[in-house]
């Protein structure tokens, strides 16, 4: 059977400072410019979420988009949308809210929300210009 990837995009806002304290202020600055902003800021977001698999013989689906959009919704981004980062989400304490930290934190929850079916990728867009992408290696 052939295997194919479907996927969902959902938008979503959230607040964050990326900051690292073990850095001087100057550090911080140089490194991470406006994102290092003091009293934050936020990102009109994009996630792409990526199941593979192969198609049901009945649905003729891999799985049903609608239901991605419920379990992602449900599970991860009512607890995110319209939060700060680095106050409201904890599973984000005491993590810098890169983009990079961000991802790795979805593919925590969403991995085993999903299952049995197979979340091939997730795409977090930051900006139209600047997103991170990881496939769970
Ligand atoms: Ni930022």
């Amino acid at each position: 059977m052939p295997l194919l990837t479907v996927t969902r995009r959902l938008a979503f806002n959230a607040a964050h400072r990326i900051h690292n304290p073990g850095l001087s202020d100057e550090e911080n600055e140089r490194l991470f410019g406006k994102c290092n902003s003091p009293n934050w800021h936020g990102h009109n977001y994009t996630l792409e979420v990526s199941v593979t698999g192969e198609p049901d013989p009945v649905s003729g689906y891999v799985i049903d988009l609608a239901e991605v959009k419920r379990i992602v919704e449900r599970t991860l981004l009512d607890r995110v949308d319209h939060r700060n980062f680095n106050l409201d989400v904890a599973e984000m304490t005491g993590t810098n809210p890169t983009s990079e930290n961000i991802i790795l934190m979805f593919w925590r929850v969403l991995e085993p929300a999903l299952r049995p079916r197979t979340l091939s990728r997730l795409r977090l867009c930051e900006t139209e210009n600047n997103w991170v992408e990881y496939d769970g290696r």
